[in-house]
Parts: structure tokens; C-alpha cells; sequence
């Protein structure tokens, strides 16, 4: 699959989003390295720090399903500049593949692409 058919899956996904407090929908689509792709959105709450983002919410999808290795996400967020994934989400990821590929688009379509261990090097661990 091609980053653009991930996008397409991930922009799918941010239909589901439940965003009554910040009105922005948020779409991930997650690879994992046999191919399956799980999907997430954003889920606010009035207690806002409860709130998951869409990248967290793939992830626990993914892990409860037996899924642990991933090669790639798409994120999809409409906004102005590019929708980066938050230090808790990088934080995540990075417990399950570090070497992983992270896709963000802002509105209008373009893209770019980091291997997640530049966004977030030096990851705590032990
Ligand atoms: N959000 C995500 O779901 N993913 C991101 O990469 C950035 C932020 C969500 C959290 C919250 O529901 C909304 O976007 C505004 O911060």
C-alpha cells in the first residue's frame, strides 16, 4: 500500500472522531509489518486530560489485537501546519517500534515523513 492509500484509510478514521471540545478531528491509520492495517481516532472527554488521540488509540487497538510491530502511520488532521504526533504518542510508538515511519499531512494534501526515532531520540526506557 502506498502512503496516499494509508492517508485515505487514516482520513476515513477521523470520521469517527468524537471531538466535542477542540471541534478537530484526528485520523490514524497503522501498518504493521505483515500489512494489517488498524485504524484510530481521536476521543475527548470532559475530563479533557482523559482524552486519547487517534495514534494512541490505533496503537491499543493494535497491541490488544496481538500486533506489536508496526512499519508505518498515517496521521490526518486538517490543520494549518503539518498534525504532528504529541510527545505521548511518540513516547508510545516508540515502546513498540522505533524504527517505525510517521506520515503527517496538514489541509490540502501534503505530507512529509520521519523515521519516528528522529521525533523522539533517546526514548526512556529500562
Ligand atoms: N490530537 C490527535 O489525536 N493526534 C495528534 O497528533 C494531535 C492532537 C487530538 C487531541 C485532541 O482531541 C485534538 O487533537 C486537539 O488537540
Amino acid at each position: 500500500m502506498n502512503d496516499r492509500e494509508l492517508f485515505k484509510i487514516a482520513k476515513e478514521a477521523s470520521l469517527h472522531a468524537y471531538v466535542p471540545y477542540s471541534g478537530f478531528p484526528v485520523g490514524a491509520a497503522l501498518e504493521c509489518e505483515d500489512g494489517t492495517v488498524f485504524t484510530g481516532c481521536n476521543i475527548e472527554n470532559a475530563a479533557y486530560g482523559d482524552t486519547i488521540c487517534a495514534e494512541r488509540t490505533a496503537i491499543v487497538k493494535a497491541v490488544s489485537e496481538g500486533y506489536t510491530k508496526f512499519s508505518r502511520i498515517a496521521i490526518y488532521g486538517e490543520s494549518k501546519n503539518y498534525c504532528m504526533p504529541c510527545g505521548s504518542c511518540r513516547q508510545v510508538m516508540a515502546e513498540f517500534s522505533p524504527e517505525m515511519e510517521v506520515l503527517c499531512c496538514k489541509a490540502g494534501g501534503s505530507y512529509v515523513s520521519y523515521p519516528l526515532n528522529r521525533l523522539m531520540p533517546h526514548t526512556f526506557n529500562f
